[in-house]
């Protein structure tokens, strides 16, 4: 991808663990289109994946940052600009993690505070990382933050357990927020919708596999790679999108608008 859509821009990736994670891919296509920004993930995943080579690779400085602390994110965001050089003119957030999904918990037996704990992690952490942002004021005007999340949030897809009501959740944070951040200074705030995808915490759910397929075979498109969805943030951190904000965008091959389809029976 030659085009410079990004030259200039100073931004945030949270969330890559290993070049299967999609935040890896964001990173990618924004460092091919010119963008410079800081990498950020939890210090555990520091140690276990593999950030700080993609982040050799792509010159960007690590910020370690646990996303349920405020004190880590008041952190990351003071650093990265002195780190970039000025205020951050996008973010991403590509964080997620269920307590009972990795302990294989089924839904109608949950142990209620690891729910509380998926929720912060997954969901609280967007709040609180728009609210460092915006009590520090440090979005650069007509800045554009980005969460990800899928359709379970509006569907029932039963072995994505209590990751759905962490997206119902994240998405009306997007939305109130664009609110707040529009008014303040035209800074925009959007979900993606995004087809299942070959990584960590999308192999975590039970069943994975035969769902991918599944859905590829739903949609007339086929499933929507890491790198595509790369590709479909840059535009919403790019000035061609400036008046997109507080909605959820389905970035799926078509599956949100699909009843069935012939293929996915055979
Ligand atoms: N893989 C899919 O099928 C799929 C589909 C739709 C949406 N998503 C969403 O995309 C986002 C990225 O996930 P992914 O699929 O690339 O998997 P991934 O496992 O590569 O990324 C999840 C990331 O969350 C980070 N994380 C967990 N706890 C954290 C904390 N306390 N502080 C900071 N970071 C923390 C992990 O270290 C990891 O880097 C998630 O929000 C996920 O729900 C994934």
């Amino acid at each position: 991808m030659s085009t410079q859509l990004l030259a200039g821009k100073r931004g945030v990736i949270f969330g890559a663990l290993d070049n299967q994670s999609i935040a890896w891919q964001v990173a990618e296509v924004c460092a091919e289109m010119g963008a410079t920004f800081t990498l950020t993930n939890a210090p555990v995943a520091l140690r276990f994946g593999s950030l700080n080579e993609l982040a050799e690779r792509l010159n960007a400085e690590v910020i370690p940052a646990d996303a349920t602390s405020i004190e880590d994110l008041e952190n990351l965001f003071t650093r990265s600009e002195e780190v970039l050089g000025g205020k951050i003119d996008f973010v991403l957030h590509a964080i997620g993690m269920s307590l009972n999904v990795r302990k294989g918990k089924e839904y109608t037996d949950l142990k209620h505070d690891w729910m509380l704990k998926t929720f912060d992690i997954s969901a609280v952490s967007f709040h609180k990382m728009c609210q460092v942002l915006y009590k520090g004021d440090h979005m650069a005007d007509w800045g554009s933050i980005l969460g990800l999340t899928y359709i379970a949030a509006q569907r029932t897809f039963p072995d994505y357990s209590e990751m759905a009501e962490s997206k119902a959740l994240l998405e009306s944070f997007a939305r109130s927020f664009g609110y707040h951040f529009g008014e303040k200074n035209h800074v925009r705030v959007n979900t993606i919708s995004q087809s299942p995808t070959m990584t960590t915490a999308g192999k975590g759910v039970k069943g994975f596999t035969e769902f991918f397929d599944y859905a590829d075979n739903m949609s007339p498109l086929g499933n929507a790679s890491a790198r595509a969805c790369g590709e479909y943030c840059a535009t919403l951190f790019s000035d061609l999108t400036r008046y997109v904000t507080m909605q959820n965008l389905f970035h799926d091959g078509g599956f949100s608008s699909m009843g069935m389809n012939p293929k996915a029976l055979k």
